[in-house]
């Protein structure tokens, strides 16, 4: 079967998110129970993220922010983290013409202190030659941290304060918005995590202000876009507020 086909179609939904916030987790847990080393799930989580960005496509999705390293996992043995920073680079390089085929534009949020060079360069790269591209945006999450993220555009806002540009006191959401790594990525309306476990760990704070929180047993390497449908479904049954009130009908 080819991962994706425009001729597919996803079945039909009630209400389809404009951001999705993808936390790939388990890969380790994965990898363990099967008598595997750590890196083996890593591995195996490849296809998992070609498939869901494919299911997204066909789904109708325009954004989909996916963790890749967080700005807490340099804490992993230095195995780990060398196996994972390679691999990104790899699998970047790896799938970016497949990408490109399906009209996808890569992004990536993230902080350049401690980042291999050659991963900077790699990201950079994939969004140089994805630039033009219409369809959805994939954003990389790599060395991305939600509080550092914020810290990171204060020290930009403070910066302009200092040379006049901001007048103190003036200072809006939008000012803040605009600092953000992607300061385009829309807010994130489905916040999906796999793997069981029912936390953010530092992602995309700001912006999922606001967002649905999904939570999927299913480990990493293990999900497809069926489980991806199933959330998109999920999404829709839920009733969004955003503060206001509606009165249930009187009977
Ligand atoms: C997610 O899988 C991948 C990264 C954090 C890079 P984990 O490596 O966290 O897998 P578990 O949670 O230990 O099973
Ligand atoms: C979050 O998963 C980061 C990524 C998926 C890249 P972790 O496995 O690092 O998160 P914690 O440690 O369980 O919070
Ligand atoms: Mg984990």
């Amino acid at each position: 079967m080819k991962l994706y086909d425009p001729q597919r179609k996803a079945p039909q939904f009630d209400k389809v998110p404009r951001h999705i916030a993808l936390v790939m987790d388990g890969n380790g847990r994965w990898a363990n129970k099967r008598g595997l080393t750590r890196t083996e799930g890593h591995k195996a989580g490849e296809i998992a993220l070609l498939e869901v960005v494919a299911g997204a496509i066909e789904a109708g999705v325009s954004n989909l922010t996916a963790y890749a390293f967080s700005t807490e996992n340099w804490k992993r043995s230095p195995e780990e983290v060398r196996f994972l920073m390679g691999y990104n680079k790899e699998v970047l390089r790896r799938r970016r013409d497949l990408l490109m085929e399906w009209n996808v534009r890569i992004r990536w949020a993230g902080r350049v202190p401690r980042l291999w060079p050659s991963v900077i360069e790699e990201l950079k790269l994939a969004e140089k030659l994805t630039a033009k591209n219409t369809g959805l945006t994939l954003t990389m999450a790599v060395n991305y941290g939600g509080r550092q993220e914020i810290v990171d555009a204060v020290n930009k806002i403070a910066l302009k304060v200092a040379q006049g540009k901001i007048r103190p006191g003036s200072i809006t959401e939008r000012t803040i918005e605009k600092e953000l790594y992607v300061p385009e990525l829309p807010d994130v309306d489905l916040f999906l995590r796999s793997s069981g476990e029912l936390r953010s760990s530092n992602f995309l704070m700001w912006q999922s202000s606001y967002a649905e929180y999904l939570f999927s047993p299913t480990l990493w390497p293990d999900f497809n876009r069926e489980e991806l449908w199933k959330a998109i479904a999920e999404f829709g049954g839920r009733q969004r507020r955003f503060g206001s009130a509606e009165d249930a009908p009187l009977n």
